[in-house]
């Protein structure tokens, strides 16, 4: 655990101190890795060695914890970031080797996946932990559907090949209600799957918001090693 966590730390430190400069719109992503991300950005500001960072937060999380860290943050619609950024750094559940992901482990993959579409350049911070052969083997992949689609959503779901379960809060009794006022179907995939395809099908489900696939936007991903390096993998980061 408590080296997982330290390759987490690594893993976005390593990302911010080679991508982010002063000047930025800066894309900060969700999760307990891309929070190393945040803190070191925050630790930089208050160092004075980056200045006018402007930041989007992909969730209520990180908003807190630029909040925290004195970070400014605006919504993406605003005149500051007026819905373009340089660049995002996220975290990621699966990364397979052509730098496909599946995201959403924290129920923030709407947001992450506007941001990672609206940023020049897209990094992924990850353990080595995330690194697989094929995507949707191991981790389900979330689904955000409204509250009215929940059954029929499913069923299409299911129809798709895929094993459905809603997902339930911890500390609250019921499902998780996303940022939005929306359910997360998370889906199993017991036969091999063709992630971009599944990508483009499952947002066809009347009622889906977006799916966990990151598929059409391949990130530079830096991949913290038990070992203490960090492996830069994939090149720009551009779509
Ligand atoms: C949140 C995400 C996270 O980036 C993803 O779940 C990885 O989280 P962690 O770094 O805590 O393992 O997509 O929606």
């Amino acid at each position: 655990m408590e080296q997982q966590t330290g390759m987490k730390e690594a893993a976005g430190r390593a990302a911010v101190d080679a991508l982010v400069h002063s000047g930025m719109k800066l894309g900060l992503g969700t999760g307990s890795t891309a929070i190393f991300a945040i803190r070191r950005v925050g630790e930089l500001l208050a160092q004075g060695a980056l200045n006018d960072i402007s930041a989007f937060a992909t969730s209520f999380q990180s908003e807190l914890e630029c909040e925290r860290l004195g970070i400014p943050f605006y919504p993406l619609n605003s005149r500051e970031l007026s819905g373009g950024l340089d660049l995002t750094i996220d975290g990621a559940d699966e990364v397979d080797p052509h730098n496909r992901l599946i995201k959403g482990g924290g129920g923030a993959l709407l947001i992450e996946k506007i941001a990672a579409y609206a940023s020049a350049a897209y990094a992924i911070t990850v353990d080595e932990s995330k690194i697989v052969n094929s995507l949707g083997a191991g981790f389900p992949v979330p689904v955000e559907v409204i509250p009215a689609a929940r059954v029929s959503a499913g069923k299409a779901l299911e129809a798709l090949g895929g094993t459905v379960t809603l997902r339930e809060a911890l500390r609250k009794a019921g499902p998780v209600i996303t940022e939005h006022g929306n359910l997360i179907l998370d889906i199993r995939f017991t036969a091999p799957i063709n992630p971009a395809e599944m990508e483009n099908n499952i947002n066809q489900i009347p009622g889906v918001v977006e799916n966990g696939f990151f598929t059409r936007k391949a990130p530079v991903v830096y991949i913290a090693h038990l070992d203490g390096t960090v492996e830069v993998r994939g090149k720009s980061g551009q779509a």
